[in-house]
């Protein structure tokens, strides 16, 4: 079985200052990180050239969002190909934020993910069931419908990242117990196999998303289908060096 390389994301979303993202960068970039893990930090769209001049090249830099179409008259949106020129490598798509307070769709987020694999960026694309969906025992149809449409806009799995973020974890400070994170990613990866192919469930890396903190990080990283985090409120603060250490 291929060893997957843990990977630790940080999401800024929209917050931060040159200043403090600053500080922040220079804690990261003077921190004892693990070799083996495979850090990126997803910057507000403006401060994306900041980050990615400022940070150590160890660190990826990933948009937060693309657009659809590499230009045109879609005033407000960015392109992958715009992202590639400021030397940034990364992409977030399918965010719950942006499936939920921006309406944008499953069609809409496929779309992007293959366009921006097409121009050569990595995706970090997030899945995940809202707490009505979970109640409701519909958490399984809810992820393997939103991998799918991913699925579906994807031929190079190397650069696609999953990040299973529940809604009801995110930012709520209540995250999943490690038993509750093991079993979705557990289950997705055997969807995988099914649907996509042996190869791509054993190589592709499956994150784990929703109030992961230094407390926390540790147990969830000890889950065999746990490949990394995509980390929120955390990855703001100095605890994101021992969330990037969790597997060290
Ligand atoms: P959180 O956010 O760590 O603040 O819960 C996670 C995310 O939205 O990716």
């Amino acid at each position: 079985m291929a060893a997957r390389t843990f990977f630790v994301g940080g999401n800024w979303k929209m917050n931060g200052d040159k200043k403090s993202l600053g500080d922040l960068i220079t804690t990261l970039n003077t921190a004892a990180l693990h070799d083996g893990t495979e850090v990126v930090c997803g910057a507000p769209t403006i401060y994306l050239d900041f980050a990615r001049s400022n940070l150590d090249p160890r660190i990826g830099v990933a948009a937060q969002n693309c657009y659809k179409v590499a230009k045109g008259a879609f005033t407000g949106e960015i392109s992958p190909a715009m992202i590639k020129d400021c030397g940034i490598d990364w992409v977030i798509l399918g965010h719950s934020e942006r499936r939920h307070v921006f309406g944008e769709s499953d069609e809409l987020i496929g779309q992007k993910v293959a366009h921006a694999l097409e121009n050569d960026l990595g995706v970090i694309a997030c899945i995940g069931e809202k707490l009505e969906e979970r109640e409701a025992g519909t958490t399984e149809e809810v992820v393997y419908a939103q991998t799918q449409v991913i699925a579906d806009n994807v031929k190079d799995w190397s650069k696609v990242v999953l990040a299973y973020e529940p809604v009801w974890a995110i930012g709520t400070g209540k995250t999943a117990t490690p038993e509750q994170a093991q079993e979705v990613h557990e289950k997705l990866r055997a969807w995988i196999r099914a649907n996509i192919s042996d190869d791509v469930a054993d190589s592709v890396r499956i994150l784990y998303g929703g109030s992961v903190t230094g407390a926390n990080c540790k147990e969830l990283a000890g889950q065999p289908d746990v490949d990394g985090f995509l980390v929120g409120g955390a990855s703001l603060k100095p605890e994101f060096v021992d969330i990037i250490n969790a597997r060290a």
